[in-house]
């Protein structure tokens, strides 16, 4: 068979079928715990269908190994084992998740039609689960919520329980359900965090956590109306400041999106063995109006590399793990008006630029471009290359520096600390059985000093 020169060297995918949402994500006596939502043998929109859950697992966040499903849709979560977090109690995994349920009939799936259950599963070792067990469901929650309540995140803080939900209300607002706990099975409803003004009619996957003395509200809303710097995808990832007690009443800072490139939903954070507070987002869309033609291939999506958040000026920025320096080889300095060449088309290069407020281009395997202008740092895909990604732009008075992570089909761009990133699939050109996939990168950066290294693969990647 002819080597698909789009699987990724370094970013998890599934080894074969659909792959959304990182979910239940963790680390307990060292070992590391990558959930997410999945479809196995089904790529392409029949992956809907068949939703249940995957599992990476290992020692460190690059010796992760396939660990297969750990549960299989039933009654209760018949239609999809959907979206949810991990929580660790003692030195068990605990995983609370939607089980998602649609009756067959004529409904609108939004108001009738559709039924979700808050259900925990525990784990010691992650591979053998506990029964399921339904926590609440469609009738417990609020009146004026619609059908759609799911994803749970939970957490503690001073000793209560706390989880957040997230829902689409009867008036087509999105909000996110907080629930507490003092015995992690019976949930009782604190409040429904909504902004004044209704934004998005749908919030999915919350994450609430506290994050360099701040406190922060991460959600996924839909139905946001585009605008040439904001909210460009169909639907957006982000995150609010929140003041005040998280009991109370609380003000929403302004929203800042997670990533402004064209595949990134879903993020989920945790906090490692190591104390970090580490972020994982899905590199797709749900809905999404552009292809992923590696389906045809039998397989389709992957996650961003795990990145550490802190908060700095004022943002949240996102770092990606220091672990994965541990895969680069063949360090080169490239001239700032230069090319580098990737044989094996994977890597990662450092730009520090001498003139932040220069204007700049770099192109990737020839159907990519980043340039900045003008205060407007742009990514362009040809429409071969993109298949029908558009421009992405931000406005940023200067790029101090940037990180290219390239991948195959996978790129992640870091620009001034981890301030503003971009995670975009791309295509380049791959007929069947090439047997080359070098892959140039040509910088016109004048002035900037440029480290360059190749990227080996993930030990569990290279079996693919
Ligand atoms: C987000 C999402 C979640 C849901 C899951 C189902 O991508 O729609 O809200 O739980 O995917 O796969």
């Amino acid at each position: 068979m002819a080597r698909d020169n789009w699987r990724l060297a370094y970013h998890l995918m599934p080894p074969d079928g659909w792959l959304n949402d990182p979910n239940g994500l963790c680390q307990v006596n060292g070992q590391y715990h990558v959930y997410f939502q999945y479809a196995p043998n089904t790529p392409g929109p029949d992956g809907k269908k068949h939703r249940t859950w995957g599992h990476y697992a290992g020692p460190d966040l690059i010796n992760l190994e396939f660990e297969g499903v750990p549960f299989w849709p039933e009654a209760p979560d018949r239609d999809g084992c959907y979206s949810g977090s991990a929580f660790i109690h003692g030195d068990e995994i605990w995983l609370y998740y939607t089980g998602n349920i649609k009756l067959a009939g004529d409904y609108d799936y939004i108001h009738d039609g559709r039924e979700s259950n808050t259900i925990l599963v525990r784990t010691k070792d992650g591979k053998a689960y506990s029964e399921k067990q339904v926590l609440f469901g469609t009738k417990d929650y609020p009146e004026d919520c619609t059908r759609h309540v799911r994803d749970p995140k939970v957490w503690e803080e001073d000793g209560v329980y706390y989880m957040v939900q997230g829902a689409r209300m009867n008036d087509d607002s999105g909000s996110v359900l907080l629930y507490e706990s003092d015995d992690l099975f019976n949930w009782k409803l604190v409040k429904i965090i909504a902004t004044e003004e209704p934004f998005g009619y749908m919030w999915e996957c919350p994450d609430y956590f506290e994050l360099d003395g701040e406190q922060v509200l991460s959600i996924c809303p839909q139905g946001m109306d585009a605008e040439e710097f904001r909210y460009q995808n169909n639907h957006q990832a982000g995150y609010f400041f929140m003041k005040g007690d998280l009991r109370g009443t609380q003000t929403f800072s302004e929203f800042t999106e997670w990533d402004y490139g064209h595949d990134f939903y879903a993020p989920q954070s945790f906090v490692d063995e190591q104390g970090r507070r580490l972020f994982i987002g899905w590199a797709g869309l749900p809905d999404k109006p552009y292809g992923n033609p590696t389906d045809a291939r039998g397989w389709e999506n992957c996650l961003t590399v795990p990145r550490v958040l802190k908060v700095k000026d004022g943002v949240v920025t996102q770092t990606p793990v220091e672990e994965l320096k541990s895969l680069r080889f063949d360090e080169q300095k490239i001239d700032p008006v230069g090319t580098l060449v990737l044989p094996d088309a994977s890597g990662d290069a450092e730009v520090c630029f001498a003139d932040p407020s220069a204007a700049w281009n770099i192109s990737i395997g020839g159907g990519v471009t980043l340039a900045f202008a003008d205060g407007v740092l742009e990514l362009n895909m040809s429409d071969a290359v993109g298949c029908g990604r558009g421009p992405r732009k931000v406005k940023t008075d200067a790029i101090r520096d940037l990180r290219l992570m390239i991948d195959r089909s996978m790129l992640e761009l870091y620009a001034n600390d981890g301030s503003i990133v971009f995670a975009s699939r791309f295509y380049p050109d791959d007929p069947e059985e090439q047997e080359e996939r070098a892959l140039a990168v040509r910088f016109d950066c004048p002035g900037a000093d440029i480290t360059a290294w190749q990227m080996k693969a993930l030990p569990f990647n290279e079996k693919y």
